[in-house]
């Protein structure tokens, strides 16, 4: 996909518990929006298995059967949190959705973005990693516009695009778009991935642990950040994270996945995030989601350390 083009380095439905009195109601269940049958699913899997065979030629299965589907909300997308311990096949689902390899093509099963099989990188789908994924050599401006660079756009077009979308991250285009990416705090230079990548509008936008290295506050900054873009672009997310917090606050859904073998141990219903993260993450009800999470990938995490 010209997106992946674009990145230069990196890289069963149970219902939560009983909600607390005040703040937004988790469904129980399956989610409130019902999708007419005839439109494509964002993203769906079917009985999908990842083997890879090692440099010694050892087979190890990443992901086993793994099956979900999430739905294409006309003019709303929808944000899916992936959420689980190291190794249970996260990334590699999210790659398996960007068409790159070797996670792509699955072992067995099928993979389909928009009702049409992946086949490998697609424009309909971007992707925002954990390292900061800019071109060392290339200003801001320069990073935020290569997408469009790369599609032929004009410069004076692709730079007028790439300033708004500067501002739109929160950036300052007269002052940071002639900086270079060492010249930028982490979570500035991850307000570039995003620009760069959600310039391109993108249909799926695939994050892996996009904010795992920023400290807590501008973790929360930049979740609002991308609730309000989300908004904006109306596209449908994939984010994977390790923390609990962060999958609840963002996650219209929440995949919990176990190991050996790579799987979905649980896919919960909870409410879009409608108030800033500091708000949101203050209320009873989110407490109550997040320690009944956190025990059951405790419980995971156990029953894996188990011979
Ligand atoms: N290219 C590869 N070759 C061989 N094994 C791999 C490869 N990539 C991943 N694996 C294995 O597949 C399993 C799933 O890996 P994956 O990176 O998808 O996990 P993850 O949930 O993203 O982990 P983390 O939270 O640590 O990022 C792991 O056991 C890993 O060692
Ligand atoms: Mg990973």
């Amino acid at each position: 996909m010209s997106d992946t083009a674009a990145q230069p380095t990196g890289g069963a439905g149970a219902a939560p518990a009983a909600p607390a009195l005040e703040g937004p109601q988790p469904a129980t269940g399956v989610g409130p929006v019902v999708e007419p049958a005839e439109r494509p699913a964002a993203v769906e899997f079917r009985d999908v298995t990842k083997v890879y065979t090692t440099g010694s030629g050892r087979e190890a299965v990443a992901i086993s059967r793994v099956s979900f589907t999430i739905p294409d909300l006309v003019g709303h997308g929808e944000i899916s949190s992936f959420l689980g311990p190291s190794g249970c096949g996260k990334s590699t689902v999210l790659r398996l959705v960007a068409g790159l390899e070797p996670q792509h093509p699955p072992t067995q099963g099928t993979v389909t973005v928009l009702g049409q099989p992946v086949v490998g990188p697609g424009a309909d789908r971007g992707m925002v990693f954990q390292d900061y994924t800019s071109f060392d050599n290339r200003t801001v401006l320069d990073n935020v516009a290569f997408g469009l660079e790369c599609r032929g756009v004009s410069r004076r077009s692709r730079e007028a695009e790439a300033r708004e979308w500067i501002a739109r991250v929160g950036l300052d285009p007269g002052r940071d778009a002639g900086k270079y990416p060492h010249e930028l705090s982490g979570g500035m230079r991850q307000r570039v991935a995003i620009a760069r990548t959600l310039i391109l509008r993108p249909r799926v936008i695939l994050m892996d642990e996009p904010f795992g290295a920023l400290d807590p506050a501008t973790r929360l900054d930049m979740q609002d950040l991308l609730v309000r873009l989300w908004r904006e672009v109306e596209a449908t997310v994939l984010f994977v994270t390790h923390s609990v917090e962060e999958a609840v606050y963002l996650g219209d859904r929440v995949f919990v996945m176990a190991t050996t073998p790579g799987r979905i141990a649980e896919e919960i219903h909870l409410p879009p995030a409608a108030a800033p993260a500091r708000e949101t993450q203050s209320q009873p009800w989110f407490h109550e989601q997040v320690h009944r999470l956190q025990e059951r990938i405790e419980a995971i995490e156990a029953a894996a350390r188990r011979p």
